[in-house]
């Protein structure tokens, strides 16, 4: 016990939990633990639709293997081919190096982080999820400079303060365009509003360790730094100093981010669909894409905060499986178009055509079961004649109403469909569903036989874009 609480640096007791060790949960852990509820997959509760028992006996073999890869793959921490899922036990023990560099950040009003892709996505849904809302952050507000947009870099030009202002620049390849022309506008600004050695102090960077522009740049102008583990690919770096870096510099609680990671990661240690989330959420996905031919897959959060989470996983899910599969003639065409939605306002939008058109979708909800806050509805008497059924009811009632209602019709109409319980909002639950996510989309990889970390035809819209500024 004594060696694994130093190895971890964090004096906490661990406990055996599936295969890797966890810290003894707090309260606040205890209480945000996530729940699935994959019922409505199956064809007893959703009809013909949905899939069936022996649908999964005959790929059992294929999930078996599918697990047994993962494992193998995962081993050897962080120089693993996947070694993006042992980031949840790999980086509490750098925590403060991050943590460090995260304090001289917080000095600063504004932090403008550029990056694009897997390189701002994640930080982007966290910050979103946990920092909702028009209320001053305690800690530096955060700026994202992601899309080129000219308009958009004049005007955030124009609202900052270049003395208060950071610059935090992150990519994993050292050399997408579109951040580096961001960076170099963004450096140049400094340089000429603060003089060269003033500018100088106001860059981070988090990139490759050894390749890449950025690398060569940190070394011979002797910026500051942080790495990526060179195993861990773009839209599987938010839990690396990728996130955790401006995450902790805004005041996100990252260690708990990464037990909440830790705990998905406990839960999914077996090959038994009945105790691993990510395995058997995989199985549904796929068998509904191969065997239903549902080639579109909706997530439909009913809380706004989740918003930019939908957007990380449809990156997550339409980069890692949209493939051509040379290992499985029989499914060459791996994966479902990720479709964002969002309860209860596409109710009056997505709904209709959701209900009435081809049966070709696949649905995941998620709904948060304790709101922090809620509002009476008030009604006055003269009002409650029209609206009988508000009576006593709050937000939070009516919320759950609309989504208790879009999933009956969904199931009614035939529609597969699964859901994500959230019992809170924090880092852990967030932590949580990041490495679900991550675990799911590799399983999925994996089913389908194609290489859910690579991006081969991304890299070749790269290509073609720096040949077009050539002419
Ligand atoms: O997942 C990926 O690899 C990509 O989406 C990258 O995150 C994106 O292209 C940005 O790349 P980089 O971090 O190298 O700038």
């Amino acid at each position: 016990m004594r060696s694994l609480i130093a190895k971890y640096g964090c004096g906490r007791v661990y406990n055996k939990h599936g295969n890797i060790w966890m810290p003894t949960p707090s309260e606040t852990e205890k209480n945000s633990v996530l729940s699935i509820d994959t019922r409505n997959m199956l064809q007893e509760h959703v009809g013909e639709q949905g899939i069936g028992a022996q649908d999964i006996e005959r790929i059992s073999g294929r999930l078996a293997h599918a697990h047994r890869t993962l494992i193998a793959k995962s081993e050897n921490g962080l120089d693993a081919e996947f070694a993006c899922l042992n980031l949840a036990r790999e980086m509490p023990q750098v925590l403060h190096e991050i943590e460090a560099v995260a304090a001289e950040l917080r000095k600063f009003r504004d932090i403008i982080l550029i990056g694009i892709g897997g390189s701002s996505l994640g930080t982007k849904a966290i910050r979103h999820a946990l920092q909702h809302g028009n209320e001053e952050p305690a800690g530096p507000r955060l700026y994202f400079v992601e899309n080129i947009d000219p308009y958009h870099m004049h005007h955030l030009l124009s609202q900052l303060d270049p003395g208060h202002t950071a610059l935090l620049c992150i990519s994993k390849s050292g050399g997408t365009i579109e951040t580096v022309v961001q960076y170099l506008i963004l450096r140049d600004w400094l340089k000429k509003k603060l003089g060269a050695e003033k500018a100088h102090r106001q860059q981070w960077l988090v990139t490759d360790p050894k390749s890449g522009w950025l690398r060569h740049l940190a070394r011979q102008d002797n910026i500051t730094s942080l790495p990526i583990p060179p195993q861990v690919g773009g839209r599987y770096s938010v839990l690396t100093a990728v996130g955790l870096l401006p995450l902790a510099a805004i005041g996100v609680d990252v260690g708990l981010l990464l037990r909440g990671a830790a705990h998905t990661a406990a839960r999914c240690q077996n090959e038994n669909l009945d105790t691993n989330p990510a395995l058997e959420m995989a199985a549904l996905y796929y068998l509904l894409d191969v065997v239903r031919h549902k080639r579109i897959s909706v997530m439909m959060p009913y809380v706004n905060r989740l918003r930019l989470f939908v957007d990380w996983y449809c990156q997550l899910w339409a980069e890692s499986l949209g493939k051509w599969s040379t290992a499985r003639p029989d499914v060459p065409a791996a994966g479902t178009l990720p479709v964002r939605a969002m309860g209860a306002v596409d109710q009056h939008s997505q709904l209709q055509m959701y209900l009435e058109s081809r049966h070709d979708k696949m649905f995941t909800f998620i709904e948060l079961t304790q709101w922090e806050h809620d509002l009476p509805i008030p009604l006055e008497a003269s009002e409650r004649e029209f609206f009988p059924y508000l009576q006593g009811k709050s937000l939070t009632d009516v919320i759950h109403a609309e989504f208790l209602a879009t999933r009956g019709v969904i199931t009614d109409t035939g529609h597969p469909n699964m859901t994500l319980l959230l019992p809170a909002l924090n880092a852990y639950t967030m932590g949580q569903l990041i490495e679900l996510y991550q675990r799911v989309t590799i399983y999925t990889g994996l089913l389908y036989g194609i290489n859910p970390l690579d991006q081969p035809s991304v890299e070749k819209g790269k290509k073609l874009a720096i040949e077009y500024l050539w002419k």
